[in-house]
């Protein structure tokens, strides 16, 4: 199997640029982000105080989460419930990024669940650990970033784009609070990965890039010089 590990902070358009390549290669995408949601998602339906490390950890035995892969992409399902658009309201987003992912035993209890996906599939797997606790031993190692203010323009544009309100100075800060909340636990770099600064650069260069480095690496791994 081949693997490739897509870390890097919010915003930096791993989701969008991991799809694309993924598509591109033939390999299965796979939205480690939409585990932790469903975690989330779980705590807040069954009533679990989301801001209590212990309680959530006592919880954890009864999340049933698991992953599908059809013609529409990466299917979410807690319990065999297709939860794929409820994990994505803002309740859970915050839930997730504020308490869920930080507790170190979720983090534990989530190791197995992505392992085991790359081992069924060739994965473009995007994450914040990938690269350097679920996937060690991938065969490229993406940390993909851009500087906050390009983030946050990005972010603006969507948000215009899908008809909202949007101040570039807000979003900015919200940027900027995020990788306070996230970065210093959550984002670990990959020693041996490669950077991937996409400030300046269109989504099509950031996949044709990513596409290019992967082939590259499936050719070495191929002819054995791995
Ligand atoms: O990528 P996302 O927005 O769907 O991720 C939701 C939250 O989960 C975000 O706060 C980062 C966190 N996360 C994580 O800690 N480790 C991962 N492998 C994926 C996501």
């Amino acid at each position: 199997m081949f693997a490739i590990a897509i870390d890097g902070p919010a915003g930096a358009g791993k989701s969008s640029v991991a799809k694309a390549a993924a598509k591109e290669l033939g390999f299965t995408y796979v939205d480690t982000g939409a585990i932790y949601r469903t975690i989330a998602l779980y705590m807040l339906e069954n009533g679990v105080d989301i801001e209590d490390p212990a309680a959530v950890t006592k919880a954890l035995p009864g999340v049933e989460v698991s992953l599908e892969y059809g013609e529409s992409g990466q299917r979410t399902l807690l319990g065999g419930r297709d939860v794929s658009g409820e994990i994505r309201t803002q309740k859970v987003s915050m839930a997730t990024s504020k308490w869920v992912a930080h507790i170190p035993e979720v983090r534990a209890f989530l190791v197995e669940v992505q392992r085991e996906l790359a081992k069924k599939h060739n994965v473009v797997m995007d994450g914040r650990d990938i690269g350097t606790v679920i996937l060690p031993g991938a065969q490229l190692k993406v940390f993909l970033t851009a500087s906050a203010e390009e983030r946050a323009r990005r972010r603006t544009l969507q948000l215009e784009e899908a008809g909202e309100q949007a101040d570039f100075r807000e979003v900015l800060r919200e940027v900027v609070q995020r990788d306070r909340q996230d970065s210093a636990q959550l984002d670990l770099r990959p020693e041996d990965g490669v950077i991937l600064d996409t400030t300046g650069l269109s989504f099509r260069q950031v996949v044709q890039e990513l596409t290019s480095m992967a082939r590259g690496r499936m050719e070495n791994k191929a002819g054995g010089s791995e």
